[in-house]
């Protein structure tokens, strides 16, 4: 048992050497707040206060000039015409008495103009090094237009498949998260943010947004401290202490405190406990907002809330400019406070180098949609396509077939394989399944297309009777279902998240021709889907794919790659079972085997509440896909697991190992996964935690030892009282191909 002997964790406090000696970065560091101070010093407080302010690129030139000379403003957002960033800047820079540059700002969430895959659909990769690869080339893409500051990733933690915004998102899983968070942030931020492709990037929204209550944007979000440091801020910690520059505070209270006013979120925990130096930015008025949630009277007392809060930038709810010098004559709001804040800006615009470089080249020839760039979308297509179901079907052996049927909304829809969240990527430049497919394959079979439904809403069912000639007459039926990109993403939240619009109807009349039926969906959230399911032979379930979806598709279908995407969600058997995550909590009544169903529960049969456990009548305890689960054209053994140790110390580590094999005759990548469980805590502790993963590629018949290092100091967790401790006790921990499964072992933190 635990307890007694708890020891207060100092994971994150590093032990310095007393060494004097300063490294490169730590010189041009203490140059840089030298230029800072010197800058600060010439400041008048109009001046400090118009860094706080961001605002839109309204398009119109004049009054956005105007605003810059008259206010200072800070950083725009919005603008991506590098003509036009050109000459706001010189107004910047030339026409204001200390010409500071301004930053340019745009929301570049999973590409600029090449699109990648959504964020949750490249979390099925589990690959770190295509997250990055990803941010590097739309840093790359936005950065050649003057855009130096983008706000991804969004690292809010998602359990729940009715939120828009869940798409954005990497999954559900605080470590997932934090090591595709790290990846994005380097892919944006690069080594050295003076280089001109560097764009900072923007950890958001701060704190607790995909919690929302019933999946509902912005709706209020209720979380223990507990909750709160354990699952939601860990992704955050993670990309602070990897150098994120900037955080956005979110648009929801947590625990009746709007997080623009919240005082222990962005003080206490970001700057204090974490010590955060970069720049804090409001969600878009989220300041303003607080008026509405009923927690700030009106716009000048929103102002004082927010600047005693923490925040640093004013995103477009205009209450800085005009109200923070009066709020500083009352004594409301602190001079030190505004001067932080905006050294922290100065700071960065001097670390991009925009005093040096403030104008961008405009080259002639546009880096968008480079040939290597559409390639590493690709790849990024691929790793986050995710095989459900395969009977065998899969893959398609293009000698064997005369004749292809391609039906439904989604084989052709250029602009909504895109996804959510797209501005700039342009959908003359998406190549879809169809054209992927009549490209790769259309001199050595026919292709018949018939969409059906003319978009994913579509409830008009004049296609069908084509559709069904079309299916009658081929050997294999590709059907492209989903949802269009519009249908997910910010405030576009669904509580019945089955296919829209007749595509239901369409796939059981297709069905119904008894040929074989491969279902490939493409949506922002997972699609509950199990009635349909048994009239699939293979489900391939991609997410919003992005520019490359239609060859990326096209190769996994016929075999030329192989699926290796992993769900970086549970995916839901019904909606009603939301929210749902692997790591949830026991309880104190866990279903273990056979449980009634509301079809064997007899006629007037009595209440009882003897060997009653938490689960739905209907659905069942278990989503329909486990997180973590993903198939492959091969299969995976996981043999012989050994711990170097069954005791552990703090400050010591263990590994564990496992072979995997690959059993199956193709080549193919393995997520392997290692989860733990602590059995007994004080405070309740998950049944599985993901601790780490390999992702693998294994020859047929080829077997590897996977090992993983397991630190004492890392099963340290937040009790109730905001303490981070580490507790002695025993341990399950299982190396598994998905969160339901595994090899386990046992071992026992001294
Ligand atoms: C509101 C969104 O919540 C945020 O994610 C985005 O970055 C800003 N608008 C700016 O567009």
């Amino acid at each position: 048992m635990k307890k007694g002997g708890v020891v207060f964790c100092m994971c994150a406090a590093i032990l310095l050497s007393a060494c004097d000696k300063k490294t490169v970065s730590e010189k041009d560091s203490d140059a840089i707040d030298h230029k800072v101070e010197k800058l600060l010093s010439k400041m008048t407080l109009e001046e400090k206060i118009g860094q706080l302010d961001q605002i839109t690129s309204a398009g119109n030139f004049d009054e956005l000039a105007g605003r810059i000379k008259g206010y200072f403003v800070g950083s725009i957002l919005n603008e991506t015409n590098p003509q036009v960033i050109n000459d706001l800047q010189r107004v910047a820079v030339e026409e204001t008495r200390l010409g500071i540059p301004l930053i340019f700002a745009r929301d570049v969430i999973h590409g600029f103009k090449t699109i990648f895959p959504v964020p949750l659909g490249q979390a099925a990769s589990w690959n770190p090094e295509t997250v990055e690869a990803g941010a590097r080339v739309a840093a790359v893409e936005a950065a050649s237009t003057g855009i130096r500051w983008t706000f991804a990733p969004m690292l809010d933690i998602s359990r729940d498949a009715r939120w828009g915004r869940i798409m954005e998102s990497f999954g559900e899983d605080p470590h997932l998260s934090s090591i595709l968070g790290i990846a994005t942030v380097k892919g944006f931020q690069g080594s050295d943010l003076s280089d001109p492709t560097a764009i900072l990037a923007c950890a958001k929204h701060f704190v607790g947004y995909g919690a929302v209550e019933s999946g509902k944007d912005y709706n209020i979000t209720i979380l223990s401290t507990e909750q709160l440091r354990n699952v939601y801020l860990r992704p955050f910690k993670a990309v602070v202490d990897a150098g994120v520059g900037t955080v956005m505070v979110s648009f929801n209270e947590v625990n009746g405190i709007p997080n623009s006013g919240n005082g222990y979120i962005l003080r206490k925990v970001l700057r204090d406990d974490w010590g955060f130096d970069g720049v804090i930015v409001s969600d878009w008025n989220s300041i303003g907002e607080m008026i509405n949630h009923g927690y700030a009277e009106s716009p000048v007392h929103a102002a004082e809330i927010a600047m005693n809060a923490g925040v640093d930038i004013d995103m477009e709810s205009h209450v800085y400019t005009p109200f923070l010098a009066q709020l500083l004559k009352e004594k409301k709001v602190k001079v030190s406070d505004i001067d932080d804040a905006v050294r922290r800006i100065l700071k960065l615009k001097f670390k991009l180098g925009l005093f040096e470089n403030p104008y961008v080249e405009i080259k002639e020839d546009p880096v968008f949609y480079a040939p290597e760039h559409l390639e590493i979308a690709k790849q990024a297509a691929i790793e986050s396509a995710i095989l459900l179901k395969n009977d065998g079907t899969l893959p398609l052996d293009v000698s064997s077939l005369n004749a292809v049927a391609v039906i439904g909304p989604m084989a052709d829809a250029p602009h909504d394989q895109l996804g959510s969240w797209v501005f700039d990527g342009e959908k003359a430049h998406t190549v879809t399944p169809l054209t992927a497919l009549r490209e790769a394959f259309g001199e050595q079979v026919k292709i018949h297309y018939a969409a059906g439904l003319a978009y994913s809403r579509d409830t008009d069912r004049k296609g069908f009777t084509t559709a069904l000639a079309v299916a009658r007459s081929s050997d294999v039926i590709l059907f492209f279902g989903g949802e269009e990109s519009i249908l997910s993403g910010e405030a576009h939240c669904r509580a019945d998240i089955t296919l829209p619009g007749a595509q239901k109807e369409l796939l059981t009349e297709i069905a119904k021709t008894g040929k074989p039926v491969v279902l490939v969906v493409m949506a922002g959230r997972a699609i509950e889907i199990y009635k349909e399911l048994p009239l699939v032979n293979a489900y391939l379930f991609n997410f919003h794919p992005g520019t490359m979806g239609g060859p990326a598709i096209t190769d996994l279908l016929f075999g030329k790659a192989v699926p290796s995407g992993k769900l970086p969600i549970s995916y839901p058997k019904m909606v009603g079972q939301s929210p749902l995550y692997y790591n949830h909590k026991n309880t104190g009544r866990p279903p273990v085997g056979e449980l009634q169903t509301i079809d064997n529960i007899p006629l007037e049969a009595g209440q009882v509440s003897l060997g009653n456990t938490s689960y739905f009548l209907d659905a069942g305890k278990d989503p329909l896909f486990p997180f973590g689960f993903g198939l492959s054209y091969t299969t995976f053994e996981y043999n012989d697991l050994q711990l170097s140790s069954t005791e552990l110390t703090a400050d010591g580590s263990l590994t564990a190992t496992c072979m995997v094999t690959n059993t199956g005759a193709v080549a193919a990548a393995e997520t392997v996964q290692l989860y733990i469980r602590d059995k007994v805590g004080s405070v309740t502790r998950p049944v599985r935690e993901l601790k780490d993963f390999h992702k693998i590629v294994l020859q047929p018949g080829e077997s590897q030892p996977v090992s993983f290092t397991i630190a004492g100091r890392s099963l340290c967790f937040y009790n109730h009282e905001d303490v981070e401790i580490l507790e002695p006790g025993d341990y399950s921990l299982w190396i598994a191909p998905h969160s339901a499964a595994g090899l386990e072992g046992e071992f026992r933190l001294q």
